[in-house]
């Protein structure tokens, strides 16, 4: 009796973990779905969008970024949930070292952006006045800006004056548009208790100083309450961080342990 359940325990013992190894299959099947959800909004997209403003503004695509990030995470993400499935040695190095070389390179990015955060920002700038001067050629960009100004309480880039950038908002003389020296009501500050909407209370501000601008629109730029969002956001700017890191890491580490395992267990049994 005794000797038979030795006999079972030797029989089934063995090296790697079942633990880590369906947690890091169930783990990298999750983001494997997730994977192909993005692809597939990607795909919607690109398909949908017809004029291409958006991409000359952005220098590239976003619905590219998306397809390429979704497929490389969809064979990272294979390589992990078949790999740890079928204790598979190559496929699980393979999965660590591409997220590996993913982490570092977001870590490049992050660093990056945050020692060169002038150019960083002029860059950001560059794209908000290209999204400025398209406002009206594309209905994705002129959401992405009223977004903007509404959530942050913002107009333009350094201030409201920048609507110049815009053919309908310019304001010279000669501009022969209703929209001369306005902008749009994306920048108007909600009049509390106001029975109608004035749709109309961005129109000349441009030629109004800061105090008087300041009653009707919002007069500060968008680069200003971005940097202010983000300082007074620290807290939220780290978590989403981390919540962003740890996953990699953790896949980094726990298909390390189960590379090693499986070694052990190769080991032992020769
Ligand atoms: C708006 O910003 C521009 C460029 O930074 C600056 O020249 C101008 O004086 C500013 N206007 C107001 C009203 O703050
Ligand atoms: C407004 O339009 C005029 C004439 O087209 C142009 O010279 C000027 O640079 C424009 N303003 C801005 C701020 O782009």
């Amino acid at each position: 009796m005794d000797r038979k359940l030795n006999l079972n325990r030797a029989e089934t013992f063995s090296f790697v973990n079942p633990w880590i190894r369906y947690f890091l299959f169930f783990f990298s099947f999750l983001f494997w779905v997730f994977s192909l959800l993005i692809v597939a909004i990607g795909v919607y997209a690109k398909v949908q969008k017809a004029t291409d403003t958006v991409r000359d503004t952005f220098l590239i695509d976003p619905a590219i970024i998306l397809i390429v990030v979704g497929v490389v995470m969809f064979f990272i993400t294979f390589c992990g949930c078949i790999g740890a499935l079928r204790e598979n040695i190559r496929l699980l190095k393979t999965f660590s070292f591409s997220l590996t070389l993913v982490f570092l390179t977001q870590l490049a990015i992050a660093l990056l952006g945050f020692f060169y955060s002038e150019q960083t920002q002029d860059a950001l700038g560059k794209f908000v006045k290209k999204a400025i001067v398209h406002y009206r050629d594309d209905l994705d960009l002129q959401n992405l800006m009223d977004y903007i100004q509404k959530e942050f309480k913002c107009c333009g880039w350094n201030n409201y004056t920048d609507w110049s950038w815009n053919l309908y908002f310019n304001c010279t003389r000669e501009n022969p548009s209703t929209e001369r020296c306005g902008v749009p009501y994306s920048c108007c500050t909600p009049v509390p208790g106001e029975a109608v909407i004035n749709t109309m209370c961005g129109f000349g501000v441009q030629t109004q100083n800061y105090l008087e601008a300041n009653k009707s629109i919002y007069p500060v730029g968008c680069a200003d309450r971005a940097v202010m969002w983000i300082e007074s956001h620290l807290l939220l700017v780290g978590s989403l961080a981390l919540g962003l890191a740890l996953p990699q890491i953790a896949g980094i580490v726990l298909s390390q342990m189960l590379i090693s395992q499986i070694q052990d267990e190769i080991t032992s049994v020769l």
